[in-house]
Order: structure tokens, then C-alpha cells, then sequence
């Protein structure tokens, strides 16, 4: 199997699971500490604030949250900003709940990207990181960055054009689940040139001339196919979702979701829209739950998928047996 993106994946072996007729809403799990689901799948969509239906999910739950969520004031028009200086408390107040939700080995995975206001860039995705770490008691595990390779050219008064987003990672604790090998990626092109006429010093492990005790044997890349990745991810903004303003690519999801979760693991998307966090779950085997506030986008959401899988019931203690 090629990965979402067409891009080749170390876990191409792992099938996906078959949806079972009770993936309607074959959860089997227990309240409270160490939540078990049946073989069967799952597939939620919840209509509503996400801050209500995560209040009615059970703790240690969720292997994986992935979301990009409203961002500050950005968009207004289409499903209602918040301003950026209110940004913090409004998010704090659900990232108490996502906090709660996840499991201890859980991961948090939050695209984010702070916008411009009077000429300058605004301070809320910096203190919102912190009001995570400090206020909510998340793990602020790594920072990728998406270096969008085939952003649109222009300038601004004060800036070029702006060819990242942030890919916060946090966690619940320290003992993080991460399938590091699942994600690796082509070594590339330069082994070619660079192993053809070896030195006798690229065959023996060379210290770091800046004395950093960083060593390394060139020679021991011969014949390697895949290296892990870096935390600076060149990707295109390519998405194949419609009807969404702000969709994001698949392949984002598809790597997180291979590097902090296995085959029948839940993937949450607390921030739903066009639902590519959903998808991309569903295709990889995991159990997937996602939250929309806004009526219409579920909508449009629910006509794109199997309705069969999914069941539009609310998760509640109620329907988890
Ligand atoms: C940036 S979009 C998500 C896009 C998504 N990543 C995708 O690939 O399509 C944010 C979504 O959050 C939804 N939303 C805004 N506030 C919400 C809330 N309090 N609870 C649940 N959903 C909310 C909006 O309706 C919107 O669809």
C-alpha cells in the first residue's frame, strides 16, 4: 500500500482493518482508567460544541487527537472567529477536556498558526503554548514545522509570504507511544553521488569538528533505503477534501496517525471540518471520532462517507457499554 499521499511508507505491510457490520457503534469499553474496544470499529460524528461532547466522553479514552482548530478572528465569515486576545481561555477551557480524554500514551497534535494583527505578529499561539504546558498540564514534546514547498508567491508591507505552519506535538506524560519506524522516508537522491568514491575517512566514525560529539560513518549509509524524517516537514498544501475553506493536506493527519498510533487505536478530531483527520483514521484502521459545531459542514461531511460505518448518536456514557 502506498501511503494517502501516494508518498511510500514503512508500515506499507499493515493492512488496513475491515469495517465489521458493528462498526456502527460497537465501542466496548469501560468507564473511567483503561477503556477497551471491541475487534469491531468505530466511528462516531458528534454534532455540537466540542467542549459539551468531550465532557461526555470517558477519560483515558483517545490515543490520538490531530485538529486544526478555528483559528483567531480568521474566517469569521464562514464558521465565527475568536478574537486573539480571547484565543487563550477559549482554548484552555477544551484542552482541559482533550487533556482528560487522552490516554497517559496518548498524543496531542495541534496545527496552528498565529495571524498578523496592526503590522505585527500576534503573541497568542506563544502564550497559548505555554497556558497548555503550565494552565492544562500538557507536555509541550516537539514543535514540526509544515514548510509548505509550493506556497503562492507575494509580499507584504513587513513580511514575505508566509511558507510555515506550526505542528505542536504534546503529551499527557512521558511515556509516549511513537512508531517512529512507520514513518520513514525515502533517502534521497545524494547517497548516489556522495557513496560513489568513498575516502578511507567516510568508512571509519568521524567526530564532529565542532567538538559537539556528534560522530558519524558515511559509509554506513550504503544501502539504506529510508532515514527518519526531520521535524521540518516539505510538503505542499494539496488538499483533495471540497467544500471546506480550510482543509488541511492529508498527508498531515496520515503522518501522525502512523507515528503516535496502531491499528485499532481511537483518532479524535475535536475540530472536525471537512473531517481528512477522519478519513484518514478510518483508512489506517483506527477508530475514528470526530466534533463539528457547525450543522451544515457535518453535513457535508456525512454525504461523503459510507453512512453505514458511521453513526451520528452521541457519545455518551449512555452508549458505551
Ligand atoms: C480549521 S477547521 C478544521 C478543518 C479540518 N482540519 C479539515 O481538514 O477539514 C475548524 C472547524 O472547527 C469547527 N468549530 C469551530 N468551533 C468549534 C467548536 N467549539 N466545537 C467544535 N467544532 C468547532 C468549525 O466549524 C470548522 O469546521
Amino acid at each position: 500500500m502506498k501511503g494517502l499521499q501516494g508518498q511510500p511508507s514503512a508500515s506499507d505491510d499493515r493492512a488496513p482493518a475491515k469495517p465489521g457490520p458493528g462498526r456502527k457503534l460497537a465501542l466496548s469499553a469501560t468507564i473511567g482508567p483503561g477503556p477497551k474496544l471491541c475487534q469491531h470499529g468505530l466511528a462516531l460524528v458528534n454534532h455540537g460544541d466540542c467542549l459539551d461532547v468531550m465532557r461526555r466522553m470517558p477519560a483515558d479514552f483517545v490515543d490520538l487527537i490531530v485538529t486544526s482548530p478555528p483559528y483567531a478572528d480568521a474566517r469569521a465569515h464562514t464558521y465565527g472567529g475568536i478574537r486573539p486576545d480571547e484565543y487563550v481561555p477559549w482554548f484552555v477551557e477544551r484542552a482541559v477536556e482533550m487533556h482528560r480524554v487522552l490516554k497517559p500514551t496518548g498524543s496531542f497534535v495541534l496545527n496552528i498558526k498565529e495571524k498578523a494583527v496592526d503590522g505585527e505578529r500576534h503573541t497568542y499561539v506563544l502564550e497559548l503554548i505555554l497556558a497548555l504546558k503550565r494552565e492544562v498540564g500538557f507536555r509541550w514534546v516537539e514543535e514540526y514545522i509544515w514548510h509548505k514547498t509550493t506556497s503562492a508567491p507575494g509580499k507584504w508591507k513587513y513580511r514575505f509570504r508566509d511558507a510555515w505552519e506550526r505542528l505542536l506535538h504534546f503529551s499527557k506524560s512521558d511515556d509516549v507511544k511513537m512508531n517512529q519506524q512507520d514513518v520513514r522516508v525515502p533517502v534521497g537522491d545524494w547517497t548516489r553521488t556522495r557513496l560513489r568514491n568513498m575516502s578511507a575517512n567516510d568508512r571509519v566514525r568521524r567526530e564532529s569538528g565542532t567538538r559537539s560529539q556528534v560522530g558519524r560513518r558515511i559509509s554506513a549509509w550504503t544501502d539504506r533505503k529510508l532515514v527518519y524524517p526531520s521535524n521540518v516537514l516539505h510538503r505542499p498544501p494539496v488538499c483533495h477534501n471540497t467544500g471546506h475553506s480550510a482543509a488541511f493536506p492529508e498527508w498531515m493527519p496520515e503522518f501522525f496517525i502512523r507515528l503516535f498510533t496502531d491499528q485499532g487505536d481511537v483518532v479524535l478530531d475535536p475540530f472536525l471540518g471537512s473531517g481528512t483527520t477522519f478519513r484518514v483514521a478510518q483508512a489506517l484502521g483506527r477508530h475514528a471520532v470526530g466534533i463539528d459545531l457547525d450543522r451544515d459542514c457535518l453535513d457535508r461531511f456525512l454525504a461523503t462517507i459510507e453512512d453505514e460505518f458511521v453513526t451520528g448518536e452521541p457519545l455518551s456514557a449512555a452508549n458505551i457499554h
